[in-house]
């Protein structure tokens, strides 16, 4: 049986131990908070840096969190008991290509990068981001930065490079434009945090010291708990990286694991097919192309399941 590529704990290609990839996490936990409403549901998370595991705790949730690559979950571990953030490949590669665009491109310089983010109306913030931010400058340099054979595809492992959309350039730039367009910039520490690399001022690092923390393969969590253990599991974008036998193996794992109606919520880079995007629009991360919240029936098969609409 295929395993993950994250089992490597490493984003970049060539040899090495696992690393710290996520300094913090890029995932609207607004989206967990808002489909599991009452507080006390059983909910096993993703660790990766932390934030989720954490904000579902203090919405009052049992919360397990659970991670693949040691040196993350201990980083998650540390940072949850301590509120340190510090800086994993992720955050490196980003503040490679904020650099560049800031050299290119005058309104990706901070202090008027800050203004941009301190807005609060959706509509101004659309018309200030296809004026003065996403100018033709910064296309050509997301173009060349990004494309299929640059420097990005060269730099990610193979089974990571595959995951990303075509023309990526004009992705990114549709999800961020989407963002700026729906939600207040001042109030959206992701999107702060993607074009600025900090956070809004007064924002704290998330602390907590109920998430049980656990290192391991989810899939293997979720075949060993007994069943129906959980009323919910939120699973980051852990398909984006292996093949579809994993993704079987996980299928049959969250059946067992998590008891009719409970709700499953995943997300993926990848742009969305005819099913569309769920609920990715509402993620103020900007990232994803999917983010799908699926309440599970209560037969064996798909067949039951219900995609629960934003
Ligand atoms: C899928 S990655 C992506 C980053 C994430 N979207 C974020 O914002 O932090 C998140 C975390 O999932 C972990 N992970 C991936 N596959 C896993 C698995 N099968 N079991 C447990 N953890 C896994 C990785 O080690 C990483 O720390």
């Amino acid at each position: 049986m295929k395993g993950t590529p994250w089992q490597r704990g490493r984003l970049l290609a060539g040899a090495g131990g696992p690393r710290l990839l996520f300094g913090r996490m890029y995932e609207d936990w607004g989206i967990e908070l808002t489909v599991l409403p009452e507080p006390g549901a059983r909910v096993l998370c993703i660790a990766s840096a932390g934030d989720t595991a954490a904000a579902l705790h203090d919405a009052g949730h049992d919360v397990t969190a659970v991670d693949i690559n040691p040196v993350q979950l201990a980083y998650a571990r540390e940072r949850l008991a301590c509120g340190r953030t510090t800086e994993g490949s992720a955050e490196a590669m980003m503040r490679l290509g904020r650099h560049i665009a800031a050299a290119m491109v005058p309104a990706w310089r901070q202090p008027a990068l800050r203004a941009f983010l301190s807005l609060e109306d959706p509509v101004e913030q659309a018309r200030v981001w296809r004026a003065e931010l996403d100018t033709p400058g910064l296309r050509r340099l997301m173009r060349v930065a990004l494309r299929p054979s640059g420097a990005l595809a060269v730099a990610l492992r193979p089974s990571f490079a595959d995951v990303v959309p075509r023309r990526f350039d004009n992705v990114l730039r549709r999800r961020i434009e989407r963002t700026v367009a729906t939600h207040p910039n001042a109030r959206n520490p992701w999107l702060w945090h993607l074009l600025c690399g900090t956070e809004p001022p007064g924002t704290a690092v998330p602390t907590a010291s109920g998430p049980a923390l656990v290192c391991d393969d989810v899939v293997h969590t979720l075949e060993q708990a007994p069943a129906g253990s959980y009323d919910a599991v939120t699973l980051s974008n852990i398909l984006d990286g292996p093949g579809p036998d994993f993704a079987r193996r996980l299928r049959t794992a969250v059946r067992h694991a998590v008891r009719p109606g409970g709700v499953v919520v995943i997300r993926s880079f990848r742009e969305p097919g005819p099913a569309g995007a769920g609920w990715a629009s509402q993620d103020r991360s900007a990232l994803w192309g999917i983010v799908r919240v699926i309440r599970l029936g209560g037969g064996r098969g798909p067949r039951e399941d219900r995609r629960i609409e934003p």
